[in-house]
């Protein structure tokens, strides 16, 4: 078993890099531990994710509010957060070691030490005061943001899983004391429904309750969101209640009350904090590893990436079925120019034979492939006008008038 799934792993990186997902960092240089790099079809699956949440998480709601800090912030925000003491790993040889990764700011005695940030949540508490002074929000609300995150890990591992730079998404939901039960089982049932909605297996999503001992130093309850990738059952998501700990804190160091006035109890207090908080890599990773399918398909094996259609890099791809047919390329370009106005995620290919090219598109998780023909041009006149669409997952295919492609592949 342990064989097997250390075997979908090297396909899945081998798929990566071979079709441009992801690089090792600094290939060239021999690669720098922890560090890996998005290649054209990453960024593309990791924008697709990142605006997809944005849009659910921000977008679409009311109660939300983005921010998009600065990485590198006053170290006192550092101390304050507890992250200069407690934000530490065992070494090998039992020291504790701060996996902050340390940098100057500034030249000569003017520099100050300070730390790239471990987690994007303190650039939303640091501006918790500016966004209620500028929207006068009603609890509940949230700030959100999505951004770089940095750790000097004691041991990356698991390609994509463990690294030293990453990404997250992250909200830190402000509450009443008195109802922060009710809002983590909320936030609980709106993170399956990103999961779901991102097409994870719920059977491969699996809850664990952080016990006393074991949770970060800021949390009175946490669960991880734990998913079956191939190197074994680890943590994907998690959700926290950071209770008023942080912004406490900074109210205490820096002097400014980060405090929320309740106008019907004439209360002035500092809100409690339900934060969900998502990888963007480790996404990327579960969506990769549970998406790689084998099968055999009209008596051939293949591999492809079943993705959902919303996240999926490449949402069509248009071909002429002959390469040397100057009528059929003028054709397919045409109708690839006139998809891609409103589906930009669209690409043209005229390269190797048909099955040549439905197998590349197979293998990047591109959900169909749109052939035009002879008959599309009018060979036979009941079928002009139209092309032939293959579902990736099936194979089949089927005839669809042209004026009718883009409904076909958004939907
Ligand atoms: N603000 C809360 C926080 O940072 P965390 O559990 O330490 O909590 C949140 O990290 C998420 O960030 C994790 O659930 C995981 O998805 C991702 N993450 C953490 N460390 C990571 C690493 N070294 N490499 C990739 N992703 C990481």
């Amino acid at each position: 078993m342990a064989d097997k799934n250390q075997e979908v792993m090297d396909k899945v990186i081998s798929l990566c890099k071979r079709r441009g997902f992801v690089f090792q960092g600094s290939e060239i240089y021999g690669g720098l531990a922890g560090t890996w790099d998005y290649g054209p079809l990453g960024v593309a699956l990791k924008n697709n994710i990142k605006n997809l949440w944005w849009n659910k998480f921000v977008e679409n709601r009311e109660d939300m509010f983005g921010v998009d800090a600065a990485i590198i912030m006053n170290p006192k925000v550092w101390e304050a957060s507890g992250h200069v003491s407690g934000f530490v790993d065992p070494t090998e040889d039992g020291k504790q070691f701060n996996v902050m990764f340390k940098t100057a700011v500034g030249a000569g005695e003017e520099a100050i030490d300070s730390y790239l940030r471990p987690e994007t949540a303190q650039g939303m508490f640091v501006n918790f005061k500016n966004v209620v002074d500028a929207f006068h929000p009603k609890l509940p609300f949230g700030l959100a943001q999505i951004g770089k995150a940095f750790r000097n890990e004691i041991s990356p591992r698991d390609f994509i899983f463990r690294v030293r730079e990453f990404e997250q998404m992250e909200i830190e939901y402000f509450v009443q004391e008195k109802d922060w039960k009710d809002f983590f089982e909320n936030w609980r049932e709106q993170m399956f429904d990103w999961m779901k909605e991102i097409g994870l297996p719920k059977s491969s999503i699996h809850e664990l309750e952080v016990p006393d001992g074991d949770r970060a130093h800021y949390s009175k309850r946490t669960i991880d969101f734990e998913f079956d990738f191939p190197f074994g059952r680890k943590e994907l998501y998690g959700l926290a209640y950071r209770t008023d700990f942080d912004l406490k804190n900074h109210s205490d160091s820096s002097g400014v009350a980060l405090e929320y006035f309740d106008e019907e109890s004439g209360e002035r207090f500092s809100p409690h904090v339900i934060e969900p908080t998502f990888g963007v890599d480790r996404t990327v990773l579960a969506i990769l590893s549970s998406a790689y399918t084998e099968d055999e398909l009209g008596g051939e094996k293949r591999n492809y990436l079943k993705l959902s259609k919303n996240i999926a890099p490449i949402k069509a791809a248009v071909f002429p079925l002959l390469k040397n047919k100057p009528e059929l390329v003028e054709k397919a370009r045409e109708i690839y120019m006139m998809l891609k106005k409103d589906i930009p995620q669209i690409v043209f290919d005229d390269n190797g034979n048909i099955g040549k090219r439905y197998r590349r598109q197979d293998e990047i998780g591109t959900p169909v492939c749109i052939t035009v023909d002879f008959d599309t041009l009018g060979e036979k006149p009941e079928l002009a006008d139209t092309v032939t669409v293959r579902d990736r997952d099936t194979g089949e295919q089927k005839r669809v008038a042209i004026k009718d492609l883009i409904k076909e592949i958004s939907t």
